[in-house]
């Protein structure tokens, strides 16, 4: 490890799971003090204890402004300044399809993973400006923010539209020397992924062994992604190697969302041939 966050204080929402939790470990183990953030106390609250003394546990449900308006107090309260803050708390949401689709389960949607990246690029940014200096904003987006076809209507509309806000933030908040970036991530295996094929949290680890056995060979650069192929990259964008960088979406996806997965040359190959041998 070599210090790269050496100084710096930050919040990783959603942070005591999957992706959050592996980047608030990647953060500490470059010197960085991290606030944990999640609506699940008591699991909260046991892995701050076990993150060590330079993490710290705060209660923050990201759908109301006033609570990520809390945190980002809360945050400086403790440790004193905030300098990375990380949108990745973030839900599959509603399954329904455009047909079946209620006002309550697209609202529930994009509550918890567009609104609470515009509230978190507000409460940041204020900080930010107030301690001088500049800050890092980081968004858990996805390749469902940059394709259909990967999950729902819902999440696909909330993480295209996180994309446009970290475009539009940029922009306002780049005088002030504050960067925002997004992360797509392709497939990884996490509590979240279990959840969305009705596979309980705790057999997750084993169901992310099957698929990798199972599909695995099928994915890009042959396997499917994990949580540190995202820290690494929410690692970069939290540190000064990313000073010149903003307004990007860094897709890590083994590379999938630049082509397509539907009709391959391959494919239309063997069809062809079919079609001479007939
Ligand atoms: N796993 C994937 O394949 C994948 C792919 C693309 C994008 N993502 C995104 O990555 C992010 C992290 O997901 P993960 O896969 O690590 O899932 P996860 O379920 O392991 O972690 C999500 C965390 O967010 C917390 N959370 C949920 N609602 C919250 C709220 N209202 N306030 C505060 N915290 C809340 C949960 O308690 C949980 O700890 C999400 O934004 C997700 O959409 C995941």
């Amino acid at each position: 490890m070599s210090g790269l966050l050496n100084g710096k204080v930050a919040v990783v929402t959603g942070g005591i799971s999957g992706i959050g939790l592996a980047s608030a470990e990647r953060f500490l183990a470059e010197g960085a003090k991290v606030i944990v953030a999640d609506i699940r106390d008591d699991e909260g609250r046991r892995t701050a204890e076990l993150l060590g003394e330079n993490a710290a546990f705060v209660h923050a449900d990201v759908t109301t402004e006033a609570s990520i308006e809390d945190l980002v107090a809360r945050t400086v309260n403790r440790f004193g300044r905030l300098d990375v803050f990380f949108n990745n708390a973030g839900t599959t949401g509603s399954s329904a399809s455009v047909t079946d689709l209620t006002e309550e389960g697209f609202n529930a949607t994009i509550s918890v993973d567009t609104s609470s990246v515009v509230f978190g690029h507000k409460h940041a940014a204020r900080q930010f400006i107030r301690q001088g200096g500049g800050g890092s904003i980081i968004t858990t987006a996805s390749v469902a923010g940059l394709q259909g076809g990967w999950s729902s209507v819902s999440y696909s509309t909330a993480k295209h539209a996180v994309i446009g806000t970290i475009r539009h933030a940029a922009m306002e908040l780049s005088p002030h020397g504050i960067r925002t970036n997004a992360i797509a991530p392709g497939v990884i295996m996490t509590p979240l992924i279990a959840k969305a094929f009705g596979v309980p949290a705790e057999q997750g680890g084993e169901l992310a062994r099957f698929l990798d056995d199972e599909l695995g060979a099928r994915q890009a650069l042959g396997r499917y992604g994990t949580v540190n192929d995202i820290a690494n990259a929410a690692l970069f964008l939290a540190s000064d190697l990313s000073s010149y960088i903003s307004g990007t979406v860094i897709p890590v996806d083994g590379g999938i969302s630049s082509y397509t997965l539907a009709t391959s040359d391959t494919d239309i190959a063997a069809a062809a041939a079919a079609f001479v041998q007939r």
